[in-house]
């Protein structure tokens, strides 16, 4: 998928550069040719020779190469790579990149590059939510640089919360995402419905689930590597997805992602619902934080619309439509009633009985079944895989 490609990997002075080494080696593996630079301080944080046994390639940190007296050549390199991938992106090196300060081989790599460049920030979380790191990182994006925000988590200071640079199987997912892409779904448009959704029950507390959105956002990712065109509404989830073929709508609610569904669904020619909808909300969300004042509380829930079967009554024949099932017990059978039941063409078994499958995990294991009564199973896999799958199972199967 990445054999070949020409990866530049710019590395600057934050405490998640120990994480690079990881996305590194990955890539590798994956046959991208790899070559790094780092600015000066970011030799404090991790060697130089580690990247360099990692990517095959000497790394690149001064103007000068010290060892052989040659000019390091930030032109040469910036027209080498088909990809420039910073991270960490430090607050400094933002700030040179945003205003055009270019002390060090890594900025005057930067500004001579004319292929796609991603940074991926990484700093304390006060430091990230400050404003002129906004304007500094919108100033970027601007400029056509793609940025992989960073995440919520524990933060080398103590802290914890919004400022973690991204997974390096995250920033892998989107190169991986940018380069490949074969043209088998050219010309398809997909809706995708995923993560959970949030049910409030007033100001600061609601009704959800543990669904972390990453089976949709795979099955998204799949269908954009193939050329179709996505459109993605997802529930609260902290998974990243970018493509120009993309387009996602970000809800909250069961209700206010039936109403994008229903703004969507005439126009695509796929859907794949992957959202664990809350299947009841409070019958009211109270305007005010609710005060602990009785022992006993009683909360009346009401029965959310179930938008999958929303889609079921208004497809068109040209339309095809795919569930999913999360079962516990029985699971083919109920499957296959929910698969009559709701009008579907496929549906998409899993169980939380088995390890590794289901919510939150990385991984899956799933039955597929059409209503031809045609079924495949499709052992415990990373969520890419069986996104590949599904999509692959829909296309030969319709
Ligand atoms: N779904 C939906 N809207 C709802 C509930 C579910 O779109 N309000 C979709 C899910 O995205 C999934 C499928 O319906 O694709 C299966 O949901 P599930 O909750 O398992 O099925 P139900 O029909 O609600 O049956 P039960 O809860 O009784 O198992």
């Amino acid at each position: 998928m990445l054999q070949g490609k020409n990866i530049l990997i710019g590395v600057t002075a934050g405490i998640a550069s120990y994480k690079i080494n990881l996305l590194v080696r990955s890539l590798v593996q994956h046959n991208a040719h790899v070559k790094c630079i780092m600015t000066p301080s970011a030799k404090d944080f991790i060697s130089p020779l580690t990247l360099a046994t990692l990517s095959q390639n000497p790394v690149a940190v001064e103007f000068w190469n010290s060892k052989n007296g040659e000019w390091e050549n930030h032109v040469k390199l910036a027209e080498w790579a088909d990809l420039f991938v910073i991270a960490p992106l430090t607050l400094n090196t933002l700030s040179k990149m945003s205003h055009g300060g270019c002390d060090n081989l890594l900025l005057a790599t930067y500004f001579s590059a004319k292929c796609p460049v991603v940074v991926c920030p990484a700093m304390d979380l006060d430091m990230y939510a400050h404003p002129v790191t906004k304007q500094n990182l919108a100033l970027l994006e601007k400029h056509d640089v793609k940025v992989i925000p960073a995440e919520e988590g524990f933060l080398a200071s103590g802290l914890e919360g919004k400022g973690r640079m991204a997974e390096p199987s995250t920033i892998f997912d989107y190169i991986a995402t940018h380069f490949y892409c074969t043209k088998q779904l050219e010309g398809q448009k997909i809706l995708i419905t995923a993560g959970p959704t949030y049910e409030a029950i007033d100001p600061v507390r609601f009704i959800g689930n543990h669904s972390s959105g990453k089976m949709g956002y795979s099955l998204a990712k799949s269908a954009l590597n193939q050329g179709a065109e996505v459109v993605l509404i997802s529930g609260p989830s902290q998974q990243i997805l970018d493509h120009e073929k993309l387009t996602i709508v970000k809800v909250k609610t069961a209700l206010e992602m039936l109403a994008a569904v229903q703004e969507h669904f005439a126009s695509v020619d796929l859907g794949i619902f992957a959202a664990a909808v809350s299947d009841y909300r409070p019958a009211e969300t109270k305007a005010q934080k609710i005060k602990k004042s009785q022992e006993k509380m009683e909360l009346h829930l009401i029965k959310n619309p179930d938008i999958l079967a929303w889609a079921g009554k208004n497809k068109t024949v040209n339309q095809l439509l795919c569930g999913f099932a999360l079962e516990t017990q029985n699971g083919e059978k109920h499957a296959r009633e929910k698969l009559t039941r709701k009008n579907l063409d496929f549906i998409v078994m899993n169980t939380l009985e088995d390890e590794g499958a289901g919510f939150g995990h990385d991984t899956n294991k799933v039955l597929l079944l059409d209503k031809n009564n045609n079924s495949k199973k499709v052992e415990l896999s990373n969520k890419n895989k069986i996104a590949n799958e599904i999509i692959s199972y829909i296309y030969s199967n319709q």
